[in-house]
């Protein structure tokens, strides 16, 4: 392999791992924010659930651009990157109106936002898992 070659298979790997990182960065901040709401309802810990709210909308903004989602998509899923991508824009949708209701005490529709938040996230795996 010339020198140049090597340069740049170097760097398409690292790029590959850079985005790589980004996701499991996203994921694991939203893993750890819908384990904080989930704690919160069942404990009945408002605090709990604002600070899971943070991080689900944190880690949500890691990975919602359609460029990024784009890479995570099997071949034949690409096509659907529009509602891989619709699926974090409801992310970011519910957590608006999950934070509303609980600034209301209205915790039924709050958890019902919560749900919905589960619901987006098994969306985009679906598509990305071939569920
Ligand atoms: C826009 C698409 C998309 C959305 C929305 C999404 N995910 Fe993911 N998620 C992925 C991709 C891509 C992977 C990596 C592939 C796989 O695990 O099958 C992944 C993997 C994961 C993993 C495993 C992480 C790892 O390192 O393998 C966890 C945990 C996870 N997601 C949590 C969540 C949670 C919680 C939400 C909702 C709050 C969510 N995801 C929403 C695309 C998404």
């Amino acid at each position: 392999m010339k020198l140049g070659k090597i340069v740049l298979a170097c760097t398409l790997a690292l790029g590959v791992a850079n985005a790589q990182d980004v996701m499991q960065k996203s994921m694991s901040i939203m893993e750890q924010g819908m384990t904080q709401i989930q704690q919160g309802f069942l404990n009945n810990n408002v605090e709990l659930i604002r600070s899971g709210v943070k991080l689900v909308k944190d880690g949500n903004k890691l990975f919602s651009e359609e460029k990024v989602i784009a890479q995570y998509l099997p071949k034949d899923k690409k096509h659907m990157v529009n509602v891989a991508s619709n699926a974090a824009k409801r992310i970011n949708l519910d957590i608006n109106i999950l934070e509303l209701n609980l600034d209301d005490k209205a915790y039924l529709n709050a958890a019902n936002a919560y749900s919905d938040i589960l619901n987006a996230c098994s969306r985009c795996h679906s598509i990305v898992r071939s569920w």
